[in-house]
């Protein structure tokens, strides 16, 4: 069965308190946040404090998402508000195995996320690196996009790329899982799934993420 990670993007923040306590009565084991800061993509999300506030109330993984220009001026005090995952683009980092080694270094799990058309091959001298892949299944910068079908291809060729070089790398799908789709993209490969509108947005999210759990 996949990991399920609800992304708060979609949560209702006026009732972050009782969001965070309907993810933590859940099946979910990851809380997926998303940070954006206009540049690298255009929309701005939440950012630090907010991470802070969500990881006081759960002992389950906080799994951070950086969409973000230079992330390494931040790895740091994002390992202080408490994320146990920290994600940065491939697409943000010319030096991307420097980032990858900072957040090693911090005492985090290090992931790689790539963009719907950044090919998974350039992830081959670095995979052995890392803990997890976040393979985009839309453009990043918004919730409740549509998933994008090719991403399907890309979760088995990396699929592919983990079991020849027996790697123990995690592939997390974000973007559009739906109760339609999420069967085939956990067929495809994947172990993570993140949801957004699927979950927050369903009158009762937490039936939500058992039936993805269960579909999957
Ligand atoms: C998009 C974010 C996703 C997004 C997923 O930039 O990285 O995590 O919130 O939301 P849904 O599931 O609604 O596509
Ligand atoms: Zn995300």
């Amino acid at each position: 069965m996949p990991i399920i990670a609800p992304s708060f993007l979609a949560s209702d923040f006026l009732r972050l308190a009782d969001e965070c306590t309907m993810v933590n009565e859940s099946e979910a084991e990851w809380f997926h946040l998303d940070i954006m800061d206009g540049r690298f993509v255009p929309n701005i999300s939440f950012g630090l404090p907010v991470v802070a506030a969500i990881r006081k109330t759960t002992k389950k993984v906080c799994d951070v998402h950086l969409m973000i220009e230079e992330p390494g001026n931040y790895a740091e005090a994002f390992k202080n508000a408490g994320a146990d995952n920290l994600c940065v683009h491939i697409e943000a980092c010319p030096n991307l195995h420097r980032n990858i080694q900072q957040i090693k270094s911090l005492g985090m799990r290090a992931g790689i996320a790539v963009n719907p058309h950044t090919p998974v091959n350039f992830l081959s001298d670095i995979l052995h690196d890392i803990d997890f892949v976040n393979l985009m299944s839309v453009n990043p910068g918004f919730g409740g996009q549509e998933f994008i079908p090719f991403t399907l291809t890309k979760i088995a060729q990396l699929r592919q790329m983990i079991q020849e070089r027996k790697l123990s790398v995690l592939i997390e799908i974000d973007g559009g899982v739906t109760f339609e789709n999420a069967k085939e993209i956990v067929t495809a490969g994947a172990d993570v799934l993140v949801a957004g509108s699927t979950v927050f947005k369903d009158k009762d999210p937490k039936a939500a993420i058992a039936r993805l759990k269960s579909i999957g």
